[in-house]
């Protein structure tokens, strides 16, 4: 048999076969670019092994292509074995929503300021890595945010103001760092609506500024920080309060003049030095959770809605609140 009758065939499949596959590239070659550059900043990982040049980068693993552009829409490292900083290189993304860097070992150093770059960044989560430094404010010139979460790191200084100017902020966690300082006055000036604010496992010191009285929060968790003082007038009837952790700090106020939202479903205040009743509109809540043990107040557990279903240590220890789960009044 003559070797060409196998060759031609060959070479004609060959030739279709090459340009069908770099045709059905879907990888816009820029962001492939980058994702490249990202990888070898990264001391080319283990864990980004799959990024191969000779592959199409929308089938690479931790990285999306949207549908309609195939430009890199999100980028989202986690439980990685990973050592080294973010690299600048991330801001060369321009098409990026979601940026997550979550759980891992050894991302260490600060936030990029190129990340201000990224016109339509909607998720930014770096928690549960090593990384320190203050938080920058620059983060609030990604007007986009709706996400932000850098919980679980190890940032130091004090919470920069700039980030109530995110229009449209939906969840800000800055929960679990070294953050020392006050709670800034801009945060009662958020220009969205009914945000979700964490800021527990701190050092943040001093009182709550009143101006945050004037906002609609979904959750305030300010558990484990040193604040002092009064904060009755975060709630009020007609607020949509739905998450209040308070627990272990130094707050001091008359329990028995909060006006509760009717939203209130978890009502954490452990650990303080609050006195005073329980209020009765406490018992038209549909609470989920309870816990005013540890402080100083008095009186008999109002009886009706979910009051009763909680355990004694959700009141245990206080001055003299009495009435069950607690024993009876005398
Ligand atoms: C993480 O990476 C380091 C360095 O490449 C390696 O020595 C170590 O075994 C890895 N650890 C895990 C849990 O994979
Ligand atoms: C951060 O660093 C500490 C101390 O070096 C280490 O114990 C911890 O596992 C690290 N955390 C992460 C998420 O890498
Ligand atoms: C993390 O960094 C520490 C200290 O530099 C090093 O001993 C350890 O091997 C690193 N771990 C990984 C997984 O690279
Ligand atoms: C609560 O809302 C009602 C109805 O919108 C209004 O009449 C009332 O004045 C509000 N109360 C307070 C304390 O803002
Ligand atoms: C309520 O909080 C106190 C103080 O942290 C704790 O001892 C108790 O177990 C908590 N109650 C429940 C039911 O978790």
């Amino acid at each position: 048999m003559n070797i060409n009758n196998l060759l031609i065939p060959l070479s004609i499949l060959l030739l279709f076969s090459f340009p069908f596959s770099s045709f059905s590239e879907k990888c816009n070659p820029q962001d492939k670019k980058v994702l490249l550059q990202i990888k070898k900043d990264l001391n080319n990982p283990y864990h980004l092994a799959s990024w191969d040049p000779n592959t199409d980068c929308c089938d690479w693993y931790v990285v999306d292509c949207d549908i309609k552009t195939n430009r890199i829409s999100s980028l989202h490292v986690f439980q990685a074995n990973i050592s080294g900083q973010i690299p600048a290189s991330v801001g060369n993304l321009p098409y990026l929503e979601n940026l997550e860097f979550h759980h891992v070992t050894n991302l260490t150093g600060t936030i990029p300021e190129t990340i201000t770059k990224l016109k339509y960044l909607k998720y930014l989560t770096l928690s549960f890595n090593n990384l320190s430094g203050p938080v920058p404010s620059f983060l609030s010139k990604i007007k986009t945010l709706t996400y932000l979460d850098i919980s679980f790191n190890a940032f130091t200084g004090s919470i920069p103001p700039s980030l109530s100017e995110l229009p449209n902020i939906v969840d800000l966690h800055l929960d679990r760092n070294q953050l020392t300082g006050t709670i800034p006055y801009s945060f009662g000036k958020f220009i969205a609506k009914t945000p979700h604010l964490y800021l527990s496992h701190n050092q943040l010191t001093g009182e709550v500024p009143k101006s945050l009285g004037d906002m609609n929060f979904g959750t305030l968790d300010f558990s484990r920080n040193k604040l002092v003082g009064d904060i009755s007038f975060l709630f009020g009837t007609n607020k949509s309060l739905q998450t209040a952790d308070f627990s272990r700090n130094l707050f001091e106020f008359d329990l028995s003049l909060v006006k509760v939202p009717k939203s209130l479903e978890n009502f954490d205040v452990n650990h303080n030095k609050i006195f005073g009743n329980i209020p009765v509109d406490m018992t038209k809540l549909s609470l989920q959770f309870l816990n005013v043990s540890y402080n100083r107040l008095c009186g008999e557990i109002p009886v009706g809605g979910r009051l009763q279903n909680f355990e004694a240590t959700d009141y245990f220890h206080n001055r003299c609140l009495c009435g069950v789960p607690l024993p009876a009044c005398k």
